[in-house]
């Protein structure tokens, strides 16, 4: 019985990441991968890009998140800090939590958040034109 249901969960939910890409698909998104699934394990930060655009991805909770990997006081690069589990950035010292918010200056502005989602164990960068 209980493999019965794991198995309509898991058929379920990829009917549903199958539906988000269609959806997405149908208004004209283009869906780029960026990262394997695999390699944003829980706790950890990875950085990446796309047509030179700086990335970082965090998992929180099980939740990968994407966010644009510059820092919103002056532009600097971030990188991420497991010990800390904040997105850091090296020339004034803000930081930003997993959702992307400022838990310390000197920047004021919340990091920007990409639209993502997963797909055949995937992330997948939602590009709109
Ligand atoms: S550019 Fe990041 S804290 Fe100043």
């Amino acid at each position: 019985m209980t493999s019965r249901r794991a198995a309509l969960k898991t058929l379920v939910l990829g009917a549903l990441v199958a539906c988000d890409s269609a959806v997405a698909r149908l208004r004209g998104a283009q869906l780029v991968p960026i990262a394997r699934i695999d390699d944003v394990k829980p706790g950890l930060g990875l950085r990446t890009t796309h047509d030179e655009t700086p990335l970082i991805l965090v998992n929180a909770g099980g939740e990968v998140r994407t966010f644009l990997a510059v820092c919103t006081h002056q532009g600097c690069p971030l990188g991420w800090n497991a010990a800390q589990q904040l997105i850091r950035c090296p020339c004034h010292g803000s930081a930003f939590n997993t959702d992307g918010r400022v838990v310390n200056g000197p920047a004021t502005a919340p990091l920007t958040r990409m639209e993502t989602i997963a797909e055949r164990g995937r992330v997948m960068l939602v590009v709109r034109s």
